[in-house]
């Protein structure tokens, strides 16, 4: 059986992506087989293991969610042995209005799960930075999710509107979502307010967020750009090492 992890916040560049990326890997790492799906038009996570976007512009998420391409038959290898990908590129971005008069169109990606004949162990998906229709597609078809926090002044800003949305999808789509965890993530340890931050999510939000602190690295920002996650770009990095901590994390804990 597999498990579907979904990374999601709405506010933009807090690391969801580069989380998705290297979680992904560091469990495909640790041979677990794992698919990584890419939910977000700006196609980030699809780039950064190396997937030419123009490559697949007749076959992505897009094409399968209309419902003209199996998602199976989008599904694309990488260089590691336990870590395939469901790319996309900005045909999501339509796709909203598309869908605006579908019956049951949260549940399009959920359906498209169900019906995946390859057996995964994890399959990670990456939100774009919204509370909209992919990300509601993506909080029904999965089983945790996983949400991203930076460490700055305004961190927990929105923090309980997308906690709300998750108690909503919970309470008429998906039952059985639970919430994985808070992440902490570009963590400076020079900086006193990311100490104060970290400190107030913890106080606040007590066990529900994850032991592994999400250091910022300038390795981790570097990688997307050569297509490679962190693991491959540079594994000795404290990125690499936090990423393959989280990994541990979820994997020993049960949590997930
Ligand atoms: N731990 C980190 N250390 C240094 N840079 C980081 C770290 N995590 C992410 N970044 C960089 O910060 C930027 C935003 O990260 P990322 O793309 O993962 O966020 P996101 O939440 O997916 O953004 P969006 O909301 O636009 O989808 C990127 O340039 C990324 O390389
Ligand atoms: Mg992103």
């Amino acid at each position: 059986m597999n498990k579907v992890i979904c990374i999601a916040n709405q506010k933009g560049g807090v690391g969801k992506t580069t989380t998705a990326i290297n979680l992904a890997a560091s469990l495909a790492t640790a041979e677990k087989k794992t698919l990584l799906i890419d939910c977000d038009s700006q196609g980030n996570a699809s780039s950064g293991v190396g997937i030419d976007r123009e490559a697949v512009r007749t076959k992505n998420l897009y094409h399968s969610l209309i419902g003209r391409v199996p998602l199976k038959d989008v599904v694309v290898s990488t260089p590691f042995p336990y870590l395939d990908v469901v790319p996309t590129n900005q045909d999501l971005i339509g796709i909203e209005v598309e869908f605006i008069n579908l019956e049951e169109r949260e549940k399009k990606l959920r359906n498209l799960l169900k019906n995946l004949d390859i057996p995964y162990d994890f399959i990670i998906i990456d939100c774009p930075p919204s509370l909209g229709f992919l990300t509601i597609n993506a909080l029904v078809a999965a089983d945790v999710v996983i949400v991203p926090l930076q460490c700055e002044y305004f961190a927990m800003e929105g923090l309980g509107h997308l906690l709300n949305t998750l108690k909503l999808v919970k309470a008429r789509l998906n039952p059985a979502l639970v919430l994985g965890g808070i992440l902490l993530t570009m963590f400076d340890v020079r900086n006193l307010l990311a100490h104060k931050v970290s400190e107030d999510v913890r106080k606040h939000f007590g066990n529900r967020v994850f032991n592994t602190v999400i250091p910022r690295n300038v390795r981790l920002s570097e990688s997307p750009s050569h297509g490679l996650p962190i693991i491959t770009y540079d594994i000795k990095s404290k990125g690499a090492l936090a990423y393959m901590e989280l990994a541990r994390e979820i994997l020993a804990d049960g949590r997930v």
